[in-house]
């Protein structure tokens, strides 16, 4: 479904600042994968999903999307396909536009034509209906402006927004970090089930070792650009955060560092 060949991104290259992001990255996921991705500050991780995402182009490599190159489309033409979530509550809704404003937004997604954002009766039940999936009450706050709900809130509305459209792959980027832990366990869960009921092909981000063993089919870790671990369903189902960290620092010689790291 995805795949990855060689992708290499390399930023301000020749200088004394230059940062090795991604270095031949080769990923293949299958329909239905929902992979967690892990690794130290600078791995290469949001690097990775900007790539798949279209927000900056790999000097080296290409991303396939079911047997086809993405590589010539823009971020916002890949919006159709790939929906994601960001670390920042504030980066996946417009603040100034209501909850309904914004769902039409992302029912258009990716669409050239119709740029208004029209919300008729009908369009609004689907609306309430979608947003009582998350159980936050947001579907009684259609017309509320998105810039006055809390954190979770917005992130829970960010995942439905993201997920909206049945995108072929969801991109999410440590997107209960910025959260505290009674949110970050509703978005966790809300990922669960939405993921689950789509049957959706995921790479989420974590710095929450426990929640990426726990979750998914498959385990990927990063370290300088590379992926250094790639951890399969049967194995990971009796890994634990020990195990894992072992196996970081033996084969990086060093020890795992995030400065979000949570171990469980
Ligand atoms: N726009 C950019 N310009 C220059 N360097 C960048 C840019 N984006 C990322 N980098 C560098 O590329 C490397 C990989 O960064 P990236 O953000 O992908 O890491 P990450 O694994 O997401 O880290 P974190 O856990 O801190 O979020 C880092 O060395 C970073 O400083
Ligand atoms: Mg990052």
């Amino acid at each position: 479904m995805l795949k990855l060949d060689n992708v290499s991104k390399l930023f301000n290259p020749g200088s004394p600042d230059e940062k090795i992001a991604l270095l031949g990255i080769d990923l293949e996921l299958k329909a239905g994968d929902f992979v967690t991705i892990i690794g130290s500050n600078g791995a290469g991780k949001s690097t990775l999903m900007n790539v798949i995402s279209g927000v900056m182009k790999p000097d080296l490599g290409e991303a396939r999307i079911e047997g086809n190159s993405i590589s010539h489309l823009s971020e916002f033409q890949r919006a159709r396909w790939i929906g994601r979530v960001f670390q920042d509550p504030m980066a996946g809704t417009a603040p100034h536009m209501t909850i309904e404003e914004n769902l039409a937004m992302a029912y258009k997604r990716g669409q050239t034509r119709g740029l208004a954002f029209g919300v008729n009766a009908a369009r609004r039940n689907v609306f309430r209906e979608q947003l009582s999936r998350l159980g936050i009450g947001l579907e009684n706050r259609l017309r509320a402006k998105v810039g006055l709900l809390s954190g979770g809130e917005r992130q829970a509305l960010s995942l439905l927004m993201a997920t909206f459209t049945q995108p072929q792959i969801l991109l999410l980027d440590e997107h209960t970090a910025a959260l505290d832990p009674a949110r970050a366990d509703l978005i966790t869960k809300l990922t669960e089930s939405i993921v689950r009921e789509m049957k959706l092909t995921t790479l989420m981000v974590t710095h929450n070792m426990e929640q990426a063993i726990r979750l998914g089919n498959r385990l990927i870790m990063m370290d300088k650009g590379s992926i250094i671990l790639d951890i399969d369903e049967t194995r990971k189902q009796d890994l634990t955060v020990e195990r894992l960290l072992g196996e970081f620092e033996a084969i990086s010689g060093q020890k795992l560092a995030d400065d979000r790291m949570m171990l469980g």
